[in-house]
C-alpha cells in the first residue's frame, strides 16, 4: 500500500509500572539475586527486598498496586523459591484483595526471575531432576491464575552455581531490558 505523507500509523505505547520484589534467605550469600537486586535498583525500578523482616502487608499491597508488572526475582531453592517467598505470598495474597470478591492484581504482569544453580540439561526428562524448571514453577502459575494475574514464561539464569561474571553480566542486561520493556 502506498503510504501517505500525512497519514502516519502510530502504536501505542503504554509504560509499565515495574515493581521487583527480590527473596533470598541469605542476602549476605547471594552473588546472583544480590547483582540483580542491585541493577534493577540502579535502573530506577521499584526494588523491595525480602528476607527474614516481618512484612507490612498494607506496604506490599500498596506497592503491587502501583505497578502493572510484579517481578519475582529469587534463586531455586528446593525445587522452589527461598522462603521468604512462600511466606509473601501466604501472608500478602490475602481475601478480599488477591482473590475473592476481587482481585487488586487481576490484569497484572507476574513474573519471576529466577537464579537455578544446576545447568539445562540437569532439568527434563532426561536430566537427573526429571522435570523442567517450568514444571516445579507450576504452583506459582497457579497461585497467579487464581488471583487474576497473568503469568509469563520465567525468565531462568541456568548454572548460576558455575557460571562465571561474564554471563551473569550478560544475562542482568537481559533482565534489565525485559523489566523495561513495553507491552503493546
Ligand atoms: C537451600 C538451597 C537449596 C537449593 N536448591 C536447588 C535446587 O533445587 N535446584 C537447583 O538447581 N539449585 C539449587 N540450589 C542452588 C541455588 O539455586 C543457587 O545457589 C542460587 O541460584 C545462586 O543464586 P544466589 O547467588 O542468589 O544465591 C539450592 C541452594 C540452596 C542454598
Amino acid at each position: 500500500m502506498k503510504s501517505l505523507p500525512w497519514c502516519r500509523t502510530s502504536r501505542i505505547i503504554h509504560a509499565v509500572r515495574v515493581l521487583a520484589n527480590v527473596f533470598h534467605s541469605q542476602f549476605d550469600q547471594s552473588r546472583v539475586t544480590k547483582r540483580w537486586a542491585e541493577a534493577l535498583a540502579e535502573a530506577g525500578i521499584e526494588t523491595r527486598f525480602h528476607s527474614d523482616e516481618p512484612l507490612d502487608i498494607a506496604a506490599e499491597h500498596a506497592a503491587c498496586e502501583q505497578a502493572d508488572r510484579l517481578i519475582f526475582v529469587h534463586p531455586m531453592h528446593w525445587y522452589s523459591g527461598p522462603w521468604p517467598l512462600k511466606r509473601w505470598i501466604d501472608e500478602v495474597l490475602t481475601y478480599g484483595w488477591a482473590y475473592g470478591e476481587e482481585s487488586r492484581i487481576a490484569g497484572k504482569e507476574w513474573v519471576h526471575a529466577v537464579s537455578v544453580g544446576a545447568g539445562m540439561e540437569e532439568y527434563g526428562l532426561e536430566g537427573s531432576r526429571l522435570y523442567t524448571v517450568e514444571e516445579f514453577m507450576r504452583p506459582f502459575e497457579r497461585t497467579a491464575g487464581f488471583c487474576g494475574a497473568i503469568y509469563r514464561p520465567p525468565f531462568l539464569f541456568y548454572g548460576a552455581g558455575y557460571r562465571g561474571d561474564d554471563d551473569l553480566a550478560e544475562f542482568t542486561l537481559a533482565l534489565l531490558d525485559f523489566a523495561r520493556s513495553t507491552r503493546s
